[in-house]
């Protein structure tokens, strides 16, 4: 195979459909009971060969530090390969920050799976979880995506089927939470809030939209300080969501959508925050150029392909942002990894095979 010198890695966002804090462990860390689901809206990672380890972040106010989780996590890539080797990283960021939606842990896990590619790594999906849990709570969950259970840190997952064909509207209002502050708020106060995790996984198995959203819910709302919640779940449900809730620690907030005619209707002037229509149909895995990429984690897919086409067109005849993954017309090269990732791979980015 070709050699490869740059690969451009889409990694998605997430959501929680249910956030309960169980107990708390003896270094501080909260024991969790979650659902997570990955959505259409994607961190845009380029990695290049390089002798040395560099960042950039164009447009980005994120800083380019040693503590950014891409940084932490291609050291803990070449410390544990060993290999004596460099990347350049460039990370368009797409997820807005300090929302609950693993942006940070995206990055992470963009740059584990695509060094991996890039050196030809063959680290195993459970070798890259351990790398990836040093580095940050939601980053297992971030390689997983789809749908999981995800209990202890975030280090526990069981892969879940697809959750119900929906839709969620994401308003990201113009402040952000801090994480370890929304959990030290928790360990003061508490919350009156506790899903029921087990009920929303049965629900999800039994492809139950209703009973997803009955059992949603989150532990850190009354005490991530986010001020607007209450303000825009009400207009999200307004709008015809089935329920709204917070994601992680917050500050998005997001309503869940059966009808995709409801969302499109709600406005920014209706919810004071930046709008983002995302849905649950991750593209998936890579593809040769030419044909079209899986929607693997769509429950119905032969529904979902033409639903989804249809959602774009309308959001962009309106003109609101809608996330769809670029996929298509580059990639060349298959199965470079079994994650819930869009590889892509330009041929000026490969070396040609040398001839025999
Ligand atoms: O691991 P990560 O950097 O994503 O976590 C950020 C912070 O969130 C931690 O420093 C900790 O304060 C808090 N946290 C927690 N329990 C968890 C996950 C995160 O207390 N299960």
């Amino acid at each position: 195979m070709a050699k490869l010198n740059r690969v451009t890695v889409l990694a998605p966002a997430k959501l929680n459909l249910a956030l309960d804090v169980v107990g708390t462990l003896p270094n501080g860390y909260h024991d969790l009971d979650m659902t997570m689901q990955a959505i259409t809206l994607y961190e845009k990672v380029v990695l290049a060969r390089s002798s040395g380890l560099n960042l950039s972040l164009p447009g980005s106010p994120v800083a380019a530090n040693d503590s950014n989780t891409a940084i932490k996590a291609a050291i803990a890539f070449f410390r544990y390969t060993g290999l004596l080797a460099g990347v350049d990283i460039t990370i368009y960021k797409n997820v807005p920050v300090r929302a609950g939606m693993a942006g940070g842990s995206a990055d992470a896990a963009a740059v584990l799976v695509g060094l991996n590619a890039l050196y030809g790594a063959h680290l195993s999906m459970s070798e890259l979880c351990a790398l990836g849990a040093k580095i940050g709570a939601d980053v297992p969950f971030a390689l997983m995506g789809g749908t999981c259970r995800v209990q202890g840190v975030g280090d526990v997952m069981k892969a879940l089927p697809p959750c119900p064909d929906c839709w969620f509207t994401v308003v990201m209002p113009d402040y952000g939470v801090s994480t370890p502050e929304a959990f030290a708020a928790y360990d003061k106060v508490g919350s009156s809030t506790h899903p029921d995790c087990e009920a929303q996984e049965k629900a999800v198995r039994a492809e139950d939209l209703a009973g997803v959203c009955a059992a949603a819910g989150n532990a850190l709302e009354e005490c991530s300080g986010a001020k607007d919640n209450e303000a825009i779940k009400a207009a999200l449900c307004e709008h015809g969501a089935l329920t709204a809730l917070m994601t992680g620690s917050g500050a998005a907030v997001f309503g869940i959508f059966d009808d995709e005619n409801d969302k499109i209707n709600l406005s920014l002037d209706d919810v004071g925050g930046e709008l983002l229509i995302v849905s649950q149909f991750t593209l998936y895995g890579n593809c040769r150029k030419g044909r079209r990429p899986e929607f693997l984690s769509a429950a119905r897919p032969e529904i979902a392909i033409p639903m989804y086409e249809k959602f774009v067109a309308i959001c962009r005849e309106k003109g609101y942002h809608v996330e769809t993954g670029e996929f298509g017309a580059y990639m060349e090269v298959e199965s470079l990894n079994d994650g819930p990732f869009t590889l892509i791979v330009d041929s000026a980015d490969l070396d040609a095979p040398k001839k025999q």
